[in-house]
């Protein structure tokens, strides 16, 4: 159960907030720091906002922690954040596990450093019965590779061309069985996708902010959750109150 106190200041609660975790390296070069210094201070920032998620009652986070694109960096920041990822899993699983949350990984595990792809796997057992925050971790996550796989997945099963439905797509990809984001927080101030979440966003809100990841705390999210609620969300539709106006006048 999420914490009641804090629930009642939002106007709306999304259910799903996803995040792209942008601006370590920027972090670290204001200070004069090698960029996995900026890395590390990401990573910690990260637990720290997955509490302030449990706090406020979020149902599901999915972090952006390594794209498709990032094997393009040097090899030292690659297996840089490999080592990063895996060592901060073994430290914090058990206490994720004792807050309720449930790890899961969207991505493909193959081409990972066998640490990290171990300590996915054994986070995604330790924590598969918890219920209290669903947390996606994609880890060299594409959102179009993943439409690729679903493909993959679509004619593996045989599905006839005229049985595919938007709801086909939907159960085959890496996010089967999560709702899509209600949110989606950029940071570091850039404004694009990336590739993230491409099919799921389609209907998303999104919040850009010029803090760099390691700075967005809790205030922060407090912040983008607040301007979540002034959002009018229509979907293609009209909302019930533009309705009542029409008629009104
Ligand atoms: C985000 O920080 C972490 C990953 C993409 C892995 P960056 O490393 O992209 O930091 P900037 O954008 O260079 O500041
Ligand atoms: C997006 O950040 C990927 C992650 C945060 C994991 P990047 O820093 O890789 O994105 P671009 O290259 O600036 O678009
Ligand atoms: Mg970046």
């Amino acid at each position: 159960m999420a914490d009641q106190s804090e629930v009642p200041q939002f106007k709306a609660l999304p259910a799903h907030i996803a995040i792209i975790m942008d601006g370590n390296g920027r972090w670290a070069a204001a200070r004069h720091l090698p960029r996995m210094a900026g890395h590390r201070e990401g990573t910690e920032n990260l637990r720290r906002v997955i509490t302030a998620c449990v706090e406020f009652g979020i149902e599901y986070l999915t972090i952006y922690a390594f794209s498709t694109e990032n094997w393009k960096r040097p090899k030292d920041e690659v297996s840089g954040l490999m080592q990063i990822m895996a060592d901060a899993l073994e430290k914090e699983v058990g206490e994720l596990n004792k807050q309720g949350v449930r790890i899961n990984h969207i991505g493909r595990l193959e081409k990972l450093d066998v640490p990290l792809r171990q300590g996915i796997i054994n986070a995604v057992e330790l924590t598969k019965n918890n219920d209290r925050l669903i947390l996606n971790v994609a880890w060299n996550y594409g959102g179009r590779d993943e439409i690729v796989y679903a493909v993959q997945e679509i004619v593996k099963k045989g599905i006839k061309p005229e049985e595919i439905t938007e709801v086909t797509i939907t159960e085959n990809l890496f996010t089967r069985g999560i709702p899509d984001p209600d949110l989606v927080i950029r940071t570091s101030g850039e404004q694009r996708i990336s590739n993230f979440l491409t099919w799921q966003s389609a209907y998303s809100e999104w919040y850009f902010t010029e803090t760099l990841w390691p700075d967005f705390d809790k205030e922060e999210l407090r912040k983008a959750i607040i301007d979540f609620g002034s959002r009018n969300r229509r979907f293609g539709g009209r909302t019930a109150e533009e309705e009542k106006k029409q008629y009104a006048g």
